[in-house]
């Protein structure tokens, strides 16, 4: 038997591939659709907890449309601030679909901020007002970032962005930043009120804690208003759960799973999965005023969506480090 190889991407190979936003966007559209029709293979994701907060989490999934199996074994540690290491970590493998060989091992912390706010982007596509003019980001950190480079694309609109983070320092870096890179009016805001009062699209970014100490009330939100919890229900109260017409998630099951562990204690009833959206099974938006907010837990087939892309890429691009096993 020959030697097997695969491709090593490190995470400034990942970064080299460099796959733009706005096809990401589209990659995770089009995943969503397929679930929507129930064509992707996708279990809800195992974890060990080894430290209160912190989880590592394996996160398999199949795309048979775009010849794609993998899984993602990624962890998140709320407290590594303090230690001079990142939150997010972790590595990606990709199998062959047809012989289960491996194909590629990657790290995953590039993947998992761009898929993240791109699947923000998706559910925005489907659930926001189009229009939309402001912006208000809580958490000025990587998926801060991500999700407001995202959500530009789907609403080039967008002028206004409004930002609070508990760090003065992390806001005002975002600021420059964001800035630059976007082109948004950015204003640091006072308060988290100031910031939603003013939001006709907001996504709260800060750390996800199973005792949760929320301060968004119901009616600090705008008629019309698109929320992206990507840090769960860390920064919403009950009522600004109640107060919204829609609840959404990327994956009811997921959802339901993290409700029996304790989180999402009082979210309403799942008006639909995200996939049962972009699929046209259920309607998105129907009125301009209809408050909408889409929890995306983060799913295995957004990580892998994208890994193939970038293994694809990389392997034409002769970036990497082909390895035997
Ligand atoms: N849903 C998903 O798919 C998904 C995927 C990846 C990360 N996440 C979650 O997104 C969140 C942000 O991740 P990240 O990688 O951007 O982390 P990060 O550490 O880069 O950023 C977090 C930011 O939040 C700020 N912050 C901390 N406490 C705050 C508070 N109470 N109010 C306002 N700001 C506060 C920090 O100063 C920091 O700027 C985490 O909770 C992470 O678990 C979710």
């Amino acid at each position: 038997m020959k030697t097997q190889k695969f491709l090593y991407l490190s995470k400034s190979d990942v970064e080299k591939v460099d796959l733009p936003m706005a096809e990401i966007i589209d990659t995770l559209d089009q995943a969503f659709i397929q679930k929507g029709h129930g064509e992707i293979e996708m279990p809800p994701k195992p974890g060990i907890h080894t430290a209160p907060d912190a989880f590592i989490h394996a996160m398999p999934a199949y795309i048979p449309s775009l010849g794609a199996a993998g899984i993602k074994w990624v962890s998140g540690y709320p407290e590594n601030y303090k230690k001079s290491l990142p939150y997010i970590n972790g590595l990606l493998i990709l199998n062959d679909p047809a012989t289960g060989m491996v194909l590629s091992v990657m790290d995953c912390v590039w993947i998992t901020a761009m898929r993240t706010g791109a699947a923000t982007a998706v559910a925005a596509k489907y659930l926001a007002n189009l229009d939309s003019k402001t912006i208000g980001i809580l958490g000025c950190g990587v998926q801060g970032r991500t999700n407001l480079k995202a959500l530009k694309i789907i609403i080039p609109g967008l002028n206004n962005c409004i930002i609070y983070d508990i760090y003065e320092k992390a806001a005002i870096k975002y600021s420059e930043d964001m800035q630059e890179e976007t082109g948004l009016q950015i204003k640091i805001a006072k308060s988290p009120k100031e910031v939603v009062e003013n939001s006709e699209v907001i996504v709260t970014a800060g750390p996800i804690l199973k005792e949760p100490n929320p301060v968004i009330e119901g009616n600090w939100l705008k008629p019309g208003v698109f929320a992206s919890p990507v840090d769960f229900d860390s920064y919403f109260k009950k009522s600004s759960f109640l107060n919204c017409d829609k609840f959404v998630t990327d994956d009811t099951s997921q959802c339901l799973y993290y409700k029996s562990l304790g989180y999402f204690k009082h979210i309403p009833e799942i008006y639909a999965d995200l996939g049962e959206i972009a699929a046209g099974i259920k309607p998105g938006r129907k009125s301009r005023d209809e408050k909408i907010m889409c929890a995306n837990l983060g799913l295995a087939m957004d990580d892998v969506a994208v890994a193939i892309k970038i293994y694809k890429r990389a392997k034409a691009g002769n970036i990497g480090k082909w390895l035997e096993l």
